[in-house]
């Protein structure tokens, strides 16, 4: 079977919750044989088994993508079981913030490995031990968000990793232009997940107000008038994955209600 034919296979990490899962079911419905990862062993069973019961080509394991050797043995075990690497989705991702004066190193320091760091082992483990280098059409989608252009309050850390994923997007982008590997940031504005929920929770509590009002508040925000779904954000992933769009690399596209206009 020539590469044109055989199935694309897509790594999507934070594939068990929220935008991840919804971009996993999506790859999977676009014909990919999709290898998920996440750290809950427990939610990484589950979801393989929920997206198998309904039809698709899914396996997965453990990850967690602040460790390098996790994530070598991740990008291995994704290559044993469906072969070398077409599309890469770095998603895994954590709030986090607070006064900027009172937040600790170890705060900083897990947010920017969570979120940025993670995004290079992820993409370069994928490179090497994945196949992609050799590739001559790939796909890196990597989930930033409107944090990644505009500064969000009580959010620096966040801000700060989703704005290097941005620039890391643009740099390997331009970098891999001519290979006919492209890269893209994805910057969705408010998504309803649980880190959606987390995130209000936190506002609540800093402002001494209600996660209805934080709610209000947010959502008043938005020109759209709500919050974006999971699934509106897995469209553009599969959009971005699909050869139809060979030409769009070294991009950050928002997906966000018209909360950013940039
Ligand atoms: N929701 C929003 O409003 C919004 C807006 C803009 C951008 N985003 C971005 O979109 C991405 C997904 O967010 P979401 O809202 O779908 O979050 P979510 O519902 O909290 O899901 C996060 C996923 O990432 C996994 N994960 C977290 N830390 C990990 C780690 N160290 N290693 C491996 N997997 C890890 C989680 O599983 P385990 O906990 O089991 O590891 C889970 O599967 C994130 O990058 C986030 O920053 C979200």
């Amino acid at each position: 079977m020539s590469d044109h034919d055989r199935k694309k296979v897509a790594v999507v990490t934070g594939a068990t919750s929220g935008i991840g899962l919804a971009v996993a079911r999506l790859l999977a419905a676009q014909d990919h044989r999709v290898f998920i990862g996440a750290r809950s062993a427990d939610n990484v069973a589950a979801t393989v088994k929920l997206l198998q019961d309904e039809g698709l080509d899914v396996a997965g394991a453990v990850v967690d993508v602040r460790s390098t050797d996790e994530v070598r043995t991740w990008i291995q075990a994704a290559v044993d079981r469906f072969g070398p690497i077409d599309v890469v989705v770095n998603n895994a991702g954590r709030s986090g913030g607070g006064v900027t004066a009172d937040i600790d190193d170890e705060l900083w320091h897990d947010v920017i490995d969570t979120n940025l760091n993670s995004v290079f082992r992820v993409t370069r483990e994928a490179l090497t031990t994945g196949g992609l280098r050799e590739k001559k059409r790939g796909r890196i989608i990597n989930i930033a968000s409107t944090a990644g252009k505009q500064g969000v309050v009580l959010g620096a850390p966040y801000s700060a990793s989703k704005h290097g994923v941005v620039g890391f997007t643009k740099a390997l982008g331009n970098e891999l232009a001519p290979t006919g590997i492209t890269v893209n940031a994805v910057c969705p504005g408010y998504v309803e997940t649980p880190m959606a929920q987390r995130v209000r929770q936190g506002y609540a509590a800093a402002y001494s107000s209600t996660e209805d009002a934080i709610l209000e508040k947010f959502q008043a925000k938005i020109p759209l008038g709500r919050y974006s779904t999971p699934e509106e954000v897995a469209g553009l992933v599969g959009y971005l994955a699909s050869d139809t769009a060979a030409s769009i690399t070294s991009q950050a596209l928002n997906v966000c209600g018209g909360l950013g206009n940039f």
